[in-house]
C-alpha cells in the first residue's frame, strides 16, 4: 500500500499518543519507513524506547543531541521524508506550526520539511473549539496542510465532545486516498538512466559523449515530485542526485544494460535518457597505449542497444526511449520508436547550441505509435521533465 515511502511521524503530548503507536506499526505493515519525532510532551506518555522498538529507527526527541556527525537530524528527516504526519497534534504543537515557531525537535524539523504534511489533532473539545485553535488550523490550511479533523466521542476527560483523535486504521486509509488522488506516480516504481556511458579503451582512456546527465536528473526530480520511487541508473555525471532516489551508478554501457534488466521486473516504467555509447573498443588494452606510432587506429564494436534488448525481456513495462537527432527528427524517431518497440519516444534536436546536451534548455517532441502528441517550445529541462511525467502517468493510469 505504501510501497517505500518515508514517513516522518511527529507526536506530541496527548493521552492520544498511544494510539501513534499502532498507527506507527500500521504504516510500516503497509510498507511505509517511520522516523518518529517527539515533543516533551509526548516523552511523558510513551517512551521514545516504544516507537523506536517499532520503526527500527532512533527516535528524535533532543535538538542538541546528534547522534551523527555528519548529519544534521532535523534537515535530515525533512530531506528523508515524503509525508509528514503530526498525530497527535495538540492545540499547542499546531499553534506553534501555524506561527512557523521551530524551538524543540518537532518543530524544527517541520519548519524545515517541504513536503505533505498531515495534521492529526486530538484535543479537550473547549480546546478544539477555541477560535484561537481554529484561526490556526485555517492558517495550516491555508498552507496547503491537511487536517484530519477529530470526531466526537468519549473524552479522557470522561464526557463526549469533539476532539477526540480519528482512530490508526482510519488515518491510515485516508493518507492512502489522499496520496492516491494527490500523487499521480504514487506506489509507481520508476526505473530512470541518464549521463553518458564511458567505454575504457585502456586503463586512463575511454569514450564517451557531451551527456551532462541534466535531462535525466530533471525527470527523476520530476517523478519524485509526483510520488514516484525512483531508481536512478547513472553513468557518470557531475550533478547530484535527488537525495530520494535510489541510485546505482554504472560506468560502462554493459554494466548498465545489467543494472537496467536485474531491476526492470521490479519497474511500472522505464525512462531511457542516458546517452550509451553505440560503439566500444573491440578490445581493452590492459596497460596503457603508448605513443610510439604516429597513427593509431581504433577497432569499435557495436554495444548491445539496452532498449531493444529490454524490449526483448519487458512484461508489462511502460518504456520511454529517446531520440538525440540532428536532422530529419521526427521522421528519424518514429523508426526508432518502432525498431526498439516503445511505448513513448521523448525526441530532441542536438544540433542547436541552446538546446539539447549540456544546455539547461531543450525543445523536444513527444511521439508514440500514432505520431507527434505534442511538442515543446525551447523550455527548461525541468518544464520538460514534468511535461514528459505528466504524459507518462496520464498513459499508466488510464
Ligand atoms: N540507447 C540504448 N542503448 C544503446 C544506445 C542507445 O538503450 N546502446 C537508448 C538511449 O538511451 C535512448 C535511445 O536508445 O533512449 C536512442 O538513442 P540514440 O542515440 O538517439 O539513437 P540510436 O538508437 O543510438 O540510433 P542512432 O545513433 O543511429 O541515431
Amino acid at each position: 500500500m505504501f510501497n517505500n515511502l518515508n514517513v516522518a511521524l511527529y507526536v506530541s503530548g496527548s493521552i492520544a499518543c498511544y494510539k501513534s503507536l499502532t498507527l506507527a506499526r500500521d504504516l510500516i505493515k503497509k510498507g511505509a519507513n517511520v522516523r518518529v519525532i517527539m515533543t516533551r510532551g509526548a516523552q511523558m506518555f510513551v517512551t521514545p524506547l516504544a516507537f523506536q522498538t517499532l520503526t527500527k529507527n532512533l527516535v528524535f526527541t533532543d535538538i542538541n543531541d546528534e547522534p551523527n556527525e555528519k548529519e544534521i537530524t532535523h534537515i535530515d528527516i525533512a530531506k528523508w521524508s515524503d509525508i509528514s504526519v503530526v498525530a497527535p497534534a495538540t492545540a499547542n504543537l499546531i499553534s506553534k506550526m501555524a506561527n512557523g515557531i521551530a524551538d524543540d525537535a518537532v518543530t524544527t524539523t517541520l519548519l524545515a520539511t517541504d513536503g505533505k504534511k498531515f495534521v492529526v489533532p486530538a484535543m479537550n473539545d473547549h480546546m478544539w473549539h477555541n477560535p484561537a485553535t481554529q484561526r490556526n488550523l485555517q492558517t495550516l490550511n491555508n498552507d496547503g496542510i491537511n487536517i484530519f479533523s477529530p470526531t466526537k466521542g468519549y473524552l479522557a476527560e470522561g464526557y463526549s465532545g469533539k476532539g477526540r483523535m480519528i482512530e490508526p486504521e482510519v488515518i491510515v486509509d485516508k493518507l492512502y486516498d489522499q496520496l492516491k488522488d494527490s500523487d499521480s506516480l504514487f506506489n509507481k516504481n520508476i526505473l530512470i538512466t541518464a549521463g553518458g556511458t564511458r567505454e575504457p579503451i585502456d586503463p586512463v582512456r575511454y569514450i564517451s559523449n557531451n551527456s551532462s546527465g541534466k535531462m535525466g536528473y530533471a525527470i527523476v526530480d520530476a517523478a519524485i515530485d509526483a510520488g514516484a520511487n525512483v531508481t536512478l541508473v547513472t553513468a557518470p555525471s557531475k550533478l547530484i542526485p535527488n537525495q530520494k532516489a535510489n541510485v546505482i551508478k554504472v560506468k560502462t554501457s554493459a554494466e548498465m544494460e545489467a543494472v537496467v534488466k536485474n531491476n526492470l521486473n521490479n519497474a511500472d516504467v522505464l525512462i531511457m535518457a542516458a546517452a550509451v555509447s553505440d560503439y566500444k573498443p573491440s578490445q581493452y588494452n590492459k596497460q596503457k597505449i603508448k605513443k610510439s606510432s604516429d597513427k593509431l587506429v581504433l577497432d569499435l564494436v557495436k554495444t548491445h542497444d539496452i532498449l531493444k534488448e529490454v524490449a526483448k525481456v519487458k512484461n508489462n513495462q511502460f518504456v520511454v526511449g529517446f531520440a538525440a537527432e540532428t536532422q530529419n527528427l521526427v521522421q528519424n524517431a518514429k523508426v526508432k520508436l518502432k525498431n526498439k518497440n516503445l511505448d513513448l519516444l521523448v525526441a530532441n534536436d542536438v544540433s542547436h547550441a541552446e538546446t539539447g546536451f549540456s544546455s539547461d534548455n531543450n525543445k523536444v517532441s513527444f511521439i508514440d505509435s500514432n505520431g507527434v502528441i505534442d511538442e515543446t517550445d525551447v523550455d527548461s529541462k525541468k518544464n520538460i521533465a514534468n511535461q514528459l511525467i505528466n504524459i507518462v502517468s496520464n498513459r499508466i493510469n488510464k
